[in-house]
């Protein structure tokens, strides 16, 4: 039988790196991982493979739309034509500062220069072009459908005064995962975000990682146990789950302010508009 086949971004190293060997090991994927980073990539890639053909590198800069595209393309291609698993996991930390001084003045102008937004364009807006890429390729599926998985943070669920940037974006992207959730499983999408505590990682400078209290690092077994989870329940979208330690824990959405109140407003059938009812 075909194995099935997934797309990891910033699959060369770290989550990304740990997702497509547990796809390859135990749910017997062959799994393509696309990296910025190549000579990593090729050297994981040949390490996995081991002389099999399960795990394909490709070279591609997520925040490049058409690089981006062309990765699915040829992934699709080498899977079979075939796509059920989409990853969407590469990540960079803050690309500028929001307290950064007011001396950086354009000289020209008299006005600040722009934020340096990069984080943006590969923690955010790559992800959701990766998304809609992930929508046309299940599409072409035999049976259309298939699996998103968002590496989101932590920093998606609390804020962080240190990363301001990078707790913005991943905050966006739990919105994206429940905004998008009951909609894409209307066509047989599921699509669920991780949010890790810190994991050791090549994105935590070594100076970073040697001041690091051992104790507090969440370990890379509990972003695996989270994958067997969302490959356990092929129902399972819409979560946030936060990887604390060795704890998966589904974080719940705050609930609208007003739905306490739900039950006293009902749709105006007349006049098209909402009325309250005591
Ligand atoms: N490690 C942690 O503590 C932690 C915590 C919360 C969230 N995350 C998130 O997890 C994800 C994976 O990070 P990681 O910790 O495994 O780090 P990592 O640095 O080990 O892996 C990230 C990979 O993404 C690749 N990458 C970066 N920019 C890219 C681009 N423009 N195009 C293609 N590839 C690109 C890098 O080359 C790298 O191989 C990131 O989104 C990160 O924000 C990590």
């Amino acid at each position: 039988m075909a194995k099935p086949v997934a797309l990891i971004t910033g699959g060369g190293s770290g989550i990304g790196l740990a997702v497509a060997e547990h796809l390859i090991n135990f749910y017997g994927y062959k799994v393509a991982i696309l990296d910025v980073h190549a000579e990593r990539g090729k050297t994981e890639s040949g390490r996995i493979n081991a002389g099999a053909d399960n795990c394909l590198f490709l070279q591609a800069d997520v925040s490049d739309y058409d690089q981006q595209a062309k990765a699915f393309q040829q992934a699709f291609e080498w899977g079979g034509n075939r796509l059920n698993f989409f990853h969407a996991n590469a990540g960079i930390g803050d690309s500028d500062s929001m307290y950064k001084d007011m001396q950086d003045i354009d000289a020209t102008t008299g006005l600040p220069r722009p934020l340096e937004l990069r984080i943006m364009d590969v923690n955010l807006n790559a992800v959701l072009q990766g998304v809609h890429l992930a929508r046309h390729f299940f599409a072409k599926n035999s049976s259309p459908g298939g699996r998103i998985v968002i590496t989101s943070s932590c920093l998606g669920i609390y804020p962080n005064h240190c990363l301001p940037l990078y707790t913005a974006a991943k905050h966006a992207l739990v919105g994206l995962v429940r905004a998008t959730a009951p909609v894409y499983l209307g066509m047989g999408i599921t699509i669920n975000a991780l949010n890790p505590n810190l994991i050791e990682t090549n994105l935590m400078p070594a100076e970073v990682r040697s001041l690091w209290d051992r104790h507090g690092l969440t370990p890379m077994n509990t972003a695996i146990k989270a994958i067997d989870a969302i490959m356990t329940d092929k129902n399972m979208t819409g979560q946030t789950i936060e990887l604390a330690l060795d704890e998966i824990v589904f974080s719940k959405a705050q609930p609208y302010t007003y739905s306490a109140k739900a039950s006293r407003i009902k749709r105006g059938e007349a006049s098209g508009g909402i009325e309250l009812i005591e």
